[in-house]
């Protein structure tokens, strides 16, 4: 299975699937899990110091022998000094999130380590490939974490149509049936981040993932669309206050306050009322806390059946 996958041979893993980057919780031990099960582990740097960054690399190095790469968030304030990190020791593979990653483009390119852009709209990803991005990711709104407008059914397709590089499919995926569906849609590989946050390995705090575990599918809400960076996460003290200090018309300062320090404070100290538990919309869907490996495992064993099930209805 998967021989002749554009993103397995691209990046020589085993299996077409990647693990999101997740500021915080898209740690060494999870990354390397999801390596070593054959997909695409992904460190997330968010707003990390180079140094805890590189500490974090090095870990993963001593954990995988297989590839990883690291999530590079371009408004990170340490933007600069994590890519020189991300050089130093030749990452593989980077994601990056937030903006045009063109300008780091040169000096990646040069030591082979391939870029993959996030992206959310057909614009950026024709510009990011221009660029020379080897592939992108396009994220539905649907996703945990800092979102775009689309959803993943309509713009997958249309960035697919619009680039002539693999397409990884994020957003809403959390079994073999999204796996199928975004191949449908012309993804070549899939991204997950809210069924990793479910595994063993991740390292959230257990009120986050007990939380993850109670949603249902409307539990969510986007907060921050006012400061023009809007943000999934589950319904709670945090949101209904930010909810309450928008509509009063508060400041996008007074609105940044509230939000500073808030995955950290539910990721970290299990404070799930007044931190920040960023999910996706399938969290409805997930009700079990596995490790990585059998999360991939069933994914790909289950899409067999979920084919001849399409098959079938199409008779
Ligand atoms: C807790 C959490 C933190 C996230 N942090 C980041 C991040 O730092 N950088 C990024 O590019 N995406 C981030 N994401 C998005 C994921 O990488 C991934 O694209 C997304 O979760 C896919 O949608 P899903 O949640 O429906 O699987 C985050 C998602 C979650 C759930």
């Amino acid at each position: 299975m998967f021989e002749n996958n554009a993103i397995c041979k691209l990046l020589n893993i085993k299996y077409p699937i990647f693990q999101g980057g997740m500021a915080w919780i898209g740690t060494a031990e999870l990354a390397s899990a999801v390596s070593n099960a054959g997909g695409l582990g992904l460190i997330g740097a968010g707003h990390m110091p180079p140094d805890v960054l590189r500490a974090e690399i090095q870990k993963c190095k001593g954990w995988t022998d297989k590839p990883f790469g690291v999530n590079i968030m371009l408004m990170s304030p340490f933007v600069k000094e994590v890519m020189q990190v991300v050089i130093d020791e030749r990452v593989p593979v980077i994601t990056t999130g937030a903006g045009n990653p063109g300008e780091y483009m040169p000096a990646l390119k040069e030591i082979g380590t391939k870029v993959i852009p996030v992206v959310a709209s057909v614009a950026l990803a024709k510009r990011l490939v221009r660029a020379g991005a080897d592939a992108v990711i396009a994220e539905g709104t649907e996703s945990g974490g800092h979102i775009g407008e689309i959803t993943t059914m309509a713009l997958l397709p249309q960035v697919v149509d619009a680039v002539d590089v693999p397409v990884i499919g994020a957003g809403g995926i959390g079994d073999s049936r999204g796996m199928a569906a975004a191949f449908a849609l012309g993804a070549q590989a899939i991204q997950m981040g809210s069924r990793f946050v479910l595994s063993e390995e991740c390292i959230a705090h257990e009120n986050y993932k007990k939380l993850v575990l109670k949603a249902k599918d409307r539990s969510t809400v986007v907060t921050g669309k006012s400061l023009g960076h809007p943000a999934r996460i589950i319904a709670n003290k945090l949101s209904r206050k930010y909810e309450e200090m928008e509509a009063a018309g508060a400041s996008a300062e007074e609105l940044e306050k509230l939000g500073a320090g808030s995955l950290h404070r539910a990721t970290h100290e299990g404070d799930v009322e007044n931190g920040s538990v960023m999910i996706g919309e399938i969290s409805g869907m997930l009700n079990d806390i596995k490790p990585v490996k059998q999360i991939i495992e069933d994914i790909v064993g289950g899409l067999p059946t979920v084919i001849e099930s399409i098959q079938g209805n199409c008779k």
